[in-house]
């Protein structure tokens, strides 16, 4: 088994100065289309003076910035205006910067600055990861995390026949089973003692649904597949090293419904004594909407340009995996290798788009801390 020495935070960290929400449409539609959710899951909180409210993995805040403030808007014509606390949780590697200048319309498309729109909102960060306590004991009434809790803390190895687990070797499958295992059950111990009692914490994560389906990999191309094999050709054109080839290994698990929900099933477990219980637990496919706009433009968009805009969606998250894999090297080498990569991807779907896209896999679950 071949030991990682990469530092996972490196490894992590979305493309910043905005890059990452101004091209990741899809994950800005599923947060969007949770906002119902979360606004009855905080009409539905026991009383408190103010409301304290944590977004876990947010990157630069903009995904998720529309249902914030959608949110936030139904609750004040609601007649709730109470004071209202925005924790946005990241890596301390995250650029939480462009994060608050966005929140106050100093970036980016100001239309859901909610800082602007509403008063008594108070927004903070924490670059602390999420798989500790983040917040003062019983202090947090909702939590809420979209497609960031499939990161585990610690990449357990390199998978040395490929770049991701889904694709992986048993043994290497397993490693990070395990470690996907600890990590989801220090989440929701954490979160349990963050939570006030009847607090919630719903979460939107990539999963594996009960077809076997997952990000990337919905009965068209496979993406990851994909990513392996470009990044292969490097290697086998002389271009990356063994070790480089050996090290691009996403620090990521997508977790099957059933992982998520062991912890809850068992009333003895540490999480069910915690005081989490389940209410509601869902798996959910979102369209890449990148290829829903180039069917939908019937010939009016070229096979360049819709390669135009899928493959930066994907390298706004899985760039890091390659360009740490190749550190050692100078920069504009590095950004060379990688553009050439990427390059690779595009002239294929170029060539012929069919069956690519970047298909969302979620499982979704509603949490309680139940009131002792
Ligand atoms: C794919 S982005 C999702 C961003 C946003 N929530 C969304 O849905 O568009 C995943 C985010 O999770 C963050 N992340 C990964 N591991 C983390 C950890 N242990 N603690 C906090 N954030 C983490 C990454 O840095 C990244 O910003």
């Amino acid at each position: 088994m071949k030991k990682s020495s990469i530092n996972t935070q490196d490894v992590l960290s979305m493309r910043g100065a905005g890059y990452y929400s101004e091209r990741t449409a899809g994950a800005r539609n599923v947060i969007n289309e949770a906002g119902d959710m979360i606004f009855a899951a905080l009409v539905d909180l026991p009383d408190s003076t103010a409301l304290k409210i944590a977004d876990y993995g947010a990157a630069d805040g903009g995904t998720s910035q529309q249902m914030w403030n959608t949110v936030i808007r139904s609750l004040r014509e609601a007649g709730d205006m109470r004071q209202i606390e925005m924790i946005y949780t990241d890596l301390a590697s995250n650029d939480f910067s462009t994060l608050f200048r966005m929140m106050q319309g100093m970036q980016g498309d100001p239309t859901h600055a909610y800082q602007n729109h509403f008063e008594n909102v108070f927004v903070h960060g924490c670059g602390t990861g999420f798989h500790k306590q983040l917040m003062t004991s019983e202090s947090l009434h909702l939590g809420f995390s979209a497609t960031a809790m499939h990161y585990v803390s610690v990449k357990p190895m390199e998978i040395s026949n490929h770049v991701h687990a889904v694709c992986a070797d048993v043994g290497s499958k397993t490693a990070f089973a395990e470690q996907a295992a600890v990590d989801w059950q220090n989440i929701l111990l954490a979160r349990a003692a963050e939570l006030v009692p009847g607090g919630r914490f719903i979460c939107l994560n990539f999963g594996i649904d009960a077809e076997g389906r997952y990000l990337g990999n919905t009965g068209g191309k496979h993406m990851f597949e994909h990513f392996h094999k470009y990044w292969k050709a490097l290697h086998d054109k002389s271009r990356i090293t063994k070790d480089e080839y050996e090290r691009a290994t996403f620090v990521q698990y997508y977790r099957t419904m059933e992982e998520f929900c062991a912890p809850f099933a068992d009333p003895d477990s540490r999480v069910s004594r915690a005081g989490l219980t389940l209410k509601a637990n869902y798996t959910k496919l979102t369209k890449c909407p990148y290829s829903a706009a180039f069917l939908d433009a019937s010939g009016g968009m070229s096979n360049r340009e819709y390669a135009e805009s899928l493959i930066p969606t994907m390298r706004s998250w899985s760039e890091t995996v390659f360009k740490t894999a190749l550190t050692g090297r100078e920069a504009s080498e590095i950004n060379k290798i990688i553009d050439e990569f990427y390059q690779a991807y595009l002239d294929e779907v170029t060539a012929n788009p069919e069956g690519h896209a970047m298909d969302y896999v979620h499982i979704i679950l509603d949490i309680e801390k139940t009131v002792s």
